[in-house]
């Protein structure tokens, strides 16, 4: 199958709807990765997603929609949902519901909730007003592969597997959307993302549950509340270490680090914050954003991991950010793709 990279225009989006109308799969950006589409409502098209990822079956989708007025079809929202809706929709929040028939097993891989946002991106929200259905998508990397943040990134890992990919440019936010279960008693967020703990507790005025495995790994046993927290995510081959500690210590810890990999024979490099580029030119610096703007990280950070693997990188040390508003979705995202392997420098 030929994969068309196609500018977002009214030719291209008419196509999009087309495709999507006849169940087939499209790329499209959103505010926060490009998503991989197809019609809620269509079984086979939601299975075929799966294929072109080589995503688990058990790892379910969220359904993206441009107008509230699509919810009624597909679910059932409790009055407090609609407090967050008004606040945060269009934008990157999805928001676990009750799910009606309409949406097949499949999407939900089988569970009684179907996840649910309305992303605020133009090109996302004009392919889904052009096709006027809900529309299931993952990130659309391949399964275990870093998000995609630019259609380059979709070509690299979908090209020849899917009909088209809508260019609509870098997305803004880089991370996933905030995945939120009301579903359960204590609001509690699933897999952290742009819309924060604080900025959803200002609304809700009241605490905001973490889900256990966010910052660390899952304990063996310990059911996974988002079946997606289960994979290994986001990995790059590379072996990858975090180093925590006092400014000094992690940046000569960083140093040593790397030069110890090097002798190995191993290749190595450093993620590090822009204010320290300079220090680390010697360790082969990959610049993740400033220390004082966690946005500029997450914005970053997938195409940084993306491209160790382009660089054949075997040993990779990053510096962290606090794992707070935003940091806490970076630190979630660095986390898993070191393997949550933590080193506290001294
Ligand atoms: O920002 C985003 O959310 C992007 C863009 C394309 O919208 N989409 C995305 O989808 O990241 P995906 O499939 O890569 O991640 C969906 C996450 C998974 O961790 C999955 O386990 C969780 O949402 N999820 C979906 N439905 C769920 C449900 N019913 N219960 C618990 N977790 C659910
Ligand atoms: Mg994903």
């Amino acid at each position: 199958m030929k994969t068309e990279v196609l500018h977002a225009d009214r030719h291209s989006l008419a196509l999009a709807a087309d495709l999507l109308t006849s169940g087939r799969l499209v790329a499209f950006p959103t505010e926060t990765v490009y998503g991989l589409g197809a019609n809620a409502e269509d079984r086979d098209a939601v299975l075929s997603i799966f294929q072109a990822k080589g995503r688990p079956a058990d790892n379910p989708l969220i359904v993206h929609i441009h107008d509230r007025s699509q919810l009624n079809r597909i679910c059932i929202v409790p009055d407090k949902a609609e407090q967050l809706m008004d606040a945060f929709w269009p934008g990157p929040l999805t928001i676990l519901f009750e799910k009606l028939p309409v949406i097949p097993d499949v999407v939900t891989a089988g569970l009684p909730t179907v996840a649910v946002r309305m992303p605020s991106h133009p090109v996302a929200t004009a392919m889904l007003k052009a096709c006027n259905l809900p529309v299931a998508a993952p990130s659309a990397n391949r399964s275990g592969r870093p998000s995609p943040t630019t259609a380059a990134h979709v070509l690299e890992d979908m090209d020849g597997r899917i009909p088209l990919i809508l260019n609509g440019g870098p997305c803004e936010v880089g991370v996933e959307s905030t995945v939120l279960d009301l579903c359960h008693g204590v609001p509690t967020i699933l897999r952290p993302g742009g819309v924060t703990k604080e900025m959803l507790e200002d609304v809700l005025h009241e605490e905001v549950a973490l889900a256990g495995s966010i910052l660390r790994p899952l304990q063996p046993g310990e059911k996974a509340l988002s079946p997606g927290m289960r994979y290994q995510h986001y990995a790059p081959r590379a072996v990858v270490t975090l180093v925590e500690g006092t400014e000094d210590a992690v940046l000569s810890f960083l140093k040593e680090s790397y030069r110890q990999a090097s002798r190995r024979g191993e290749k190595a490099c450093v993620l590090c914050f822009s204010e320290h580029l300079d220090t680390l030119r010697e360790c082969c610096p990959h610049e993740i954003g400033s220390r004082n703007h966690p946005e500029e990280v997450a914005h970053r950070l997938f195409s940084v991991l993306r491209s160790l693997d382009d660089e054949n990188m075997e040993s990779v040390f990053s510096e962290v950010i606090p794992p707070e508003g935003v940091g806490l979705a970076v630190m979630n995202r660095l986390g898993r793709a070191a393997a949550f392997r933590i080193m506290h420098a001294e």
